[in-house]
């Protein structure tokens, strides 16, 4: 659980579907604060990575709840390592994405990684970005934030950043349909399963998207923190 200890260090929680800009948005408050950054959508993607590699299936929960025990994560700066291997560009493909959310949906995978996250609470503070960081994993945050968009706009910036990218992977031959109906589907499933299922924290603030800019969007989560440190 979400200790007295975490407790003295404020969590922003940034919560949000996919491609809502929330992963650029949290990294950029942290910086900003000079806090400490949890990107835990990151960790779903290893373990749907590590899994792949092991050969066992997505669905199989109690093998991939196994898989994912056993595995030796390393953030060092921009950079992510399993098992000493630097899987940073691996794990962000459309593939992986997909299989992220897949194994997202076991409850057991869920429980495997909890303390992972709670060990990111670190003095001065964390900026942590999700699906349930307001919900399950920082409950108690000073300050919450529900990122969102239209499906359109979200399917939009994630079609762009993958031209930009030129990945030389099957992901550049996605269509702008293809993607559409992948963010469709992942949102589907992110918001329907039984365990730790996105949704808004009661207590959380709102942010839409659709017409704001990265640096608008920044200030707003910037100014909300301002406003809860001083109460
Ligand atoms: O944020 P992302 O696109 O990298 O996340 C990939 C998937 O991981 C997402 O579709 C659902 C899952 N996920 C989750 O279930 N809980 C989180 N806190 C973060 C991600």
């Amino acid at each position: 659980m979400h200790n007295a200890t975490h407790n003295a260090i404020p969590v922003i929680a940034i919560d949000g579907p996919s491609a809502s800009g929330k992963g650029t948005i949290a990294e950029l408050v942290a910086t900003e604060l000079g806090f400490h950054y949890l990107d835990s959508g990151a960790l779903y993607r290893i373990v749907a990575l590590a899994a792949k590699q092991q050969n066992i299936a997505w669905d199989d929960a109690l093998a991939v709840a196994e898989c994912a025990k056993n595995l030796v994560i390393e953030f060092k700066n921009s950079q992510i390592f399993l098992n000493g291997a630097d899987i940073s560009e691996a794990i962000r493909t459309e593939e992986m994405g997909k299989g992220a959310s897949r194994v997202a949906v076991h409850a057991a995978v869920r429980e495997v990684l909890v303390d992972l996250q709670h060990n990111f609470c670190k003095a001065p503070g964390l900026v942590a970005d999700g699906r349930d960081m307001g919900t399950v994993i920082f409950p108690n945050a000073p300050l919450k934030v529900f990122l969102t968009a239209a499906t359109e706009v979200r399917a939009q910036r994630r079609y762009q950043q993958l031209i930009n990218k030129k990945q030389a992977d099957n992901d550049t031959q996605s269509s702008y349909a293809d993607i559409l109906q992948d963010l469709q589907e992942r949102d589907a499933r992110d918001q329907g399963r039984t365990s730790a299922p996105l949704i808004k924290a009661k207590d959380a603030i709102l942010l839409e998207t659709d017409h704001l800019g990265i640096s608008q969007a920044v200030d707003y989560v910037l100014q909300n923190f301002q406003l809860k440190n001083c109460k």
